[in-house]
């Protein structure tokens, strides 16, 4: 959450800034800032809201060819312009964006700032009041950079400048993605890549506890106490029209339509010449030797454990649970003698899912990370990765992700069946193949989904999703997606469970969107469709082709019994999409979230 750029090199600062900036919006929109560096000082420009809303403020005539830049996910403080980052010391002569939180701020507060008058309600400015202290105190700018750092407890990606030296950014992180981005005379700083591919595509790790101090020639790597550390860059392999929207009024649009795409690639990116599963044999050892799989997620990668989980059971024959991963860890289950543990996340950062992975390494067990970004933290804290291949998930609702997690756990899954000696009468290649096909059919019924969207959503307050066995937790995914998006209060259920409860809410009109692609429930599913029907519910029946009704409102294309969840979300992410887009909401960035969670 919040993203952070920087820039020092030969040309004014203030567009770059903004536009890498504008890459970064998806990390939270809260409010933004930038600061400019040049022979006069440094200027700070901050509001409120959008990145739209801080051009609006920046003032056009002031120039400087450094600067360091901020959009914000409020944790501390309220989204606020006082809020907003940049921060600077009392005296102005340091100015810092800071992405994570300072656990100890209030602590460092009291030992250290006694004196001085905060202005703002945020953990960061402690950060940069301490810098000036510390320089005040004697210390040189680096030592002092290093020591207020080590004085920290938490998560923190910070990029600073001196009044005094405009001619130098330092940079910190600990847990919160940083890099820095290299080219010759030039040289950036970014939460991620995307935000500077317009200046490089060479960039540098830092690890936690490491300082970088950069200039337009030179980028110094430091450990907390002083050691110089060396490392080389690599190279970014993101393709600049991955991240741009192209005709697409929305990124969430653009990323429904790149599901069958994405399906295809992961096909061809883990596939041998001859047809079958290309996978690590250390994974593949690892799986093997796991007595039992702990599957850890959250949000939208927790719904796709789920139905990893019943895609390993089924094909591997191996007990797995799944987990919320901010429950884990305060409430540990009884852990079976030889674990594997399977991380899933889109982003590769998300703070709960590394609380969970740090202990798991400290208790000495195995971790695989499923991710879209290979270099994330998560993927290198990790012992292997398995990597989604869907290209830069931009949207806030997560839509890709999820389907090309759910496409790996198959090869995952079909591979650890390998490993065991069980004979499977299913080709996954083949079978992902039908899927990817069936996607595209759906991607080309948009009118029939807006229809629905239009007649079951427009106006309703509240909305249930029922499925029973897998699209149980195919619905969980569908409610999800129409909440975070049209602020429809939605609602996921075990078909069967309705009525032990939360069939009191059904009034008349409520909608109900009930998923039926599993032929061994599909007479109990539409059992419970009668029922909030008989109690004024207006129902929407999306079923599979082959045992569909009558009167379904709408049929999917059939795919393999255990792929059904891949193609049955497409319907709901669409469905979602439209309703949000009628009742006028911000698609990509709905309020209140940020894109990768990377704060607990
Ligand atoms: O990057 P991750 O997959 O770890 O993110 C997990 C959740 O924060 C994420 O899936 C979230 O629920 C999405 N907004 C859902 O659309």
């Amino acid at each position: 959450m919040c993203g952070i750029v920087g820039y020092i090199g030969t040309e004014d600062a203030k567009e770059i800034l903004l536009r890498g900036l504008e890459k970064l919006e998806y990390r939270g929109y809260d409010s933004a800032g930038i600061a400019v560096v040049n022979d006069q000082g440094v200027h700070v420009f901050k509001e409120k809201g959008r990145i739209a809303e801080l051009r609006k403020v920046v003032d056009i005539e002031v120039e400087g060819t450094v600067g360091i830049g901020h959009t914000r996910w409020a944790t501390h403080g309220a989204p606020s312009r006082i809020n907003a980052h940049p921060h600077q010391s009392e005296s102005a002569r340091f100015t810092l964006v800071h992405n994570g939180v300072i656990e100890n701020y209030e602590q460092l507060k009291r030992e250290y700032l006694s004196q001085v008058d905060l202005v703002s309600d945020t953990d960061t400015e402690v950060v940069v009041q301490l810098m000036q202290r510390f320089v005040d105190d004697g210390k040189r700018v680096e030592e002092a950079f290093r020591y207020t750092l080590s004085l920290l407890k938490g998560s923190y990606a910070i990029a600073l400048v001196d009044k005094e030296d405009v001619d130098t950014i330092y940079v910190g992180k600990n847990k919160s993605p940083l890099l820095i981005g290299v080219k010759d005379g030039v040289n950036v700083v970014a939460s991620d890549a995307m935000a500077m591919l317009q200046i490089t595509n060479q960039f540098l790790e830092i690890m936690d506890e490491e300082i970088v101090i950069v200039t337009r020639d030179s980028v110094t790597i430091k450990t907390l106490d002083g050691t110089i550390v060396t490392r080389n860059p690599y190279t970014a392999e993101l393709d600049a029209s991955d991240i741009e929207k192209g005709t697409y009024p929305h990124f969430m649009l653009k990323e429904i339509d790149e599901q069958p795409f994405v399906i295809r690639n992961i096909i061809q990116k883990y596939q041998n010449e001859d047809g079958t599963v290309r996978l690590d044999d250390n994974i593949r050892q690892a799986m093997k030797e796991s007595d039992r799989i702990y599957v850890i997620a959250a949000g939208t990668s927790y719904h796709a454990g789920l139905v990893g989980k019943q895609l390993i059971e089924k094909l591997a024959q191996k007990p797995v649970e799944v987990h919320i991963a901010s429950e884990f860890l305060y409430n540990m289950p009884l852990l079976s003698e030889n674990p594997l543990f399977i991380f899933i996340s889109q982003s590769g950062e998300t703070a709960d899912l590394r609380g969970v992975l740090v202990e798991v390494k400290k208790l000495g067990y195995r971790a695989l990370t499923i991710t879209n970004v290979p270099g994330s933290t998560l993927s290198r804290e990790a012992d292997f990765t398995l990597h989604t291949y869907a290209g830069p998930e931009i949207a806030v609702a997560s839509t890709k992700a999820y389907t090309a997690q759910m496409a790996v756990f198959t090869l995952l899954a079909v591979d650890t069946a390998k490993a065991r000696g069980i004979e499977l009468d299913f080709d996954p290649i083949q079978e992902l193949g039908i899927v990817a096909a069936a996607m595209e059919t759906l991607c080309d019924q948009k009118d029939a989904l807006e229809k629905i969207a239009r007649e079951y959503l427009a106006v309703t307050r509240n909305c249930f999703f029922i499925g029973r066995a897998v699209d149980y937790y195919v619905v969980l995914e569908g409610a999800l997606k129409l909440k975070e998006i049209s602020y429809i209060q939605a609602e996921g259920f075990a078909g069967g469970e309705l009525k032990h409860g939360t069939i009191a809410l059904i009034e008349e009109g409520t909608p109900v969107i009930a998923l039926a692609t599993q032929e061994h429930v599909n007479l109990s599913i539409r059992g419970n469709v009668k029922e909030v029907a008989a109690r004024g519910a207006y129902p929407c029946i999306i079923s599979m082709e082959g045992h569909h009704g009558e009167d379904d409102t709408f049929v999917i294309p059939a795919v393999h019994e255990h792929l059904t969840p891949l193609v049955a979300v497409i319907p709901m992410q669409l469905i979602a999409y439209y309703a949000a887009l009628h009742r006028g909401c911000d698609v990509d960035k709905p309020r209140n979230l940020a894109k990768s969670v990377t704060v607990e």
